[in-house]
């Protein structure tokens, strides 16, 4: 039986993930549980809010019980502390992982620690996997890409903690463009994995959607592209872009592909040049991605070739770990541990949450 010295139980609820996971010293994971809604939500292609919270509640203490297990942990009141994320999120989803984690925290007579969510996908890129040789830790200064459902973008980190943003999206996040896009397309939500497997079958590569570059800032803009690829489509259906009806599933599948292979190749080269630039300029130590978006393979491997020919270590977790879970929460829960963050029974849902200014 294992000792539960220096492991963090962490809760996360922010979105449509239930999510529970027990972490040791910010890196390994003992145990990681999470609970997707994405059938539930893929009939309206899209979260709602009322439906997503009620979920959460009906998997909470399941999730909960199935990482207690996993982990084979017997006094749980030797744990060092409970980390939540306190937002950003939906506030009903966010307020049933609060709760479970105050009331886990108040009972066993552990601290309880606040996490923001955009700086658990960060940190995820410190964890390590149950049976995964001890790697090094990323470096600082690093730059770090967070690009997921809700958010896009840059920031340097000097320290642990530390955030100082270099550039964000002036409009969508690039997650909700690949969702937006997929259901333009007719495929099924999320529209990220969706579109990168119609991509990947694409075997016509000469289609160019535009690029917003911004100038030399680290901003980014997906609206435009949104625009053209609803222009494709309409072409490609006769119609017009203005039609509010405009169904991409009445597209061949390989038009469909074609289309996803030239808006994922538009959104994956801002987000790589972009990431790389940063790193070049602020000579980074090493580079993170995370976010659900960082899953994305054709990412991964832009930013890895670039990273490689700059000579910069980069750490991206692998998808799972990129996407919503609570492994991540424990791991930059750690680090607030140590700094002496601590929450109190007030502790409430902060949906609107910032990382950096
Ligand atoms: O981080 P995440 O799980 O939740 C939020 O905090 O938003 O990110 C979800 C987003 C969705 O927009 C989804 O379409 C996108 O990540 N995503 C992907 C891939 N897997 C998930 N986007 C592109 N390629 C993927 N393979
Ligand atoms: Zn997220």
């Amino acid at each position: 039986m294992s000792t539960p010295h220096a492991r963090i139980l962490a809760v996360e609820t922010s979105c449509d993930e239930t999510a529970v996971a027990v972490v040791e010293a910010g890196r390994r994971i003992i145990s990681s549980i999470v609970a997707s809604q994405v059938e539930l939500h893929s009939p309206t292609g899209g979260i709602v809010p009322e439906v997503a919270a009620r979920a959460h509640l009906r998997w909470m203490i399941p999730v909960l019980h199935e990482a207690r297990t996993r982990a084979g942990i017997e006094d749980w009141s030797a744990l060092e502390a409970v980390a939540v994320t306190e937002g950003p999120g939906l506030a009903g989803s966010l307020l049933v992982g609060i709760t479970m984690a105050k009331t886990l925290a108040w009972s066993l007579g552990l601290p309880l620690v606040p996490v923001n969510h955009l700086e658990g996908h960060i940190y995820a890129a410190w964890l390590l996997d149950p049976d995964e040789p001890e790697r090094p830790a990323p470096r600082f200064p690093l730059v770090a890409l967070v690009v997921s459902g809700g958010h896009t973008f840059i920031v340097e980190m000097r320290d642990h903690l530390r955030y100082r943003l270099l550039g964000q999206t002036v409009d969508d996040a690039a997650g909700e463009a690949f969702d937006k896009v997929g259901r333009l397309l007719g495929l099924p939500y999320p529209g990220g994995p969706a579109i990168m497997a119609a991509a990947a079958a694409s075997s016509a590569h000469d289609r160019r959607f535009p690029r917003a570059w911004l100038g030399d800032s680290y901003d980014f803009s997906f609206s435009g592209l949104k625009t053209a690829a609803r222009r494709a489509v309409a072409e490609a259906l006769g119609r017009s872009p203005d039609d509010r009806g405009l169904d991409g599933s009445a597209l061949g599948r390989s038009d469909v592909a074609e289309l996803a292979w030239a808006f994922q190749d538009s959104v994956v080269d801002v987000l790589a040049t972009k990431t790389l630039r940063a790193a070049r300029d602020l000579g980074a130590r090493s580079i993170v991605v995370g976010g659900g978006v960082a899953a994305n393979a054709v990412l991964r491997e832009r930013i890895a070739a670039g990273a490689h020919g700059l000579g910069v270590p980069l750490l991206v977790p692998r998808p799972s770990l990129c996407t919503d879970n609570a492994a991540m929460i424990g791991a930059a829960g750690w680090q607030r541990l140590r700094s002496g963050v601590r929450a109190g029974r007030s502790l409430d849902a902060r949906p609107s949450l910032k990382l950096a200014a």
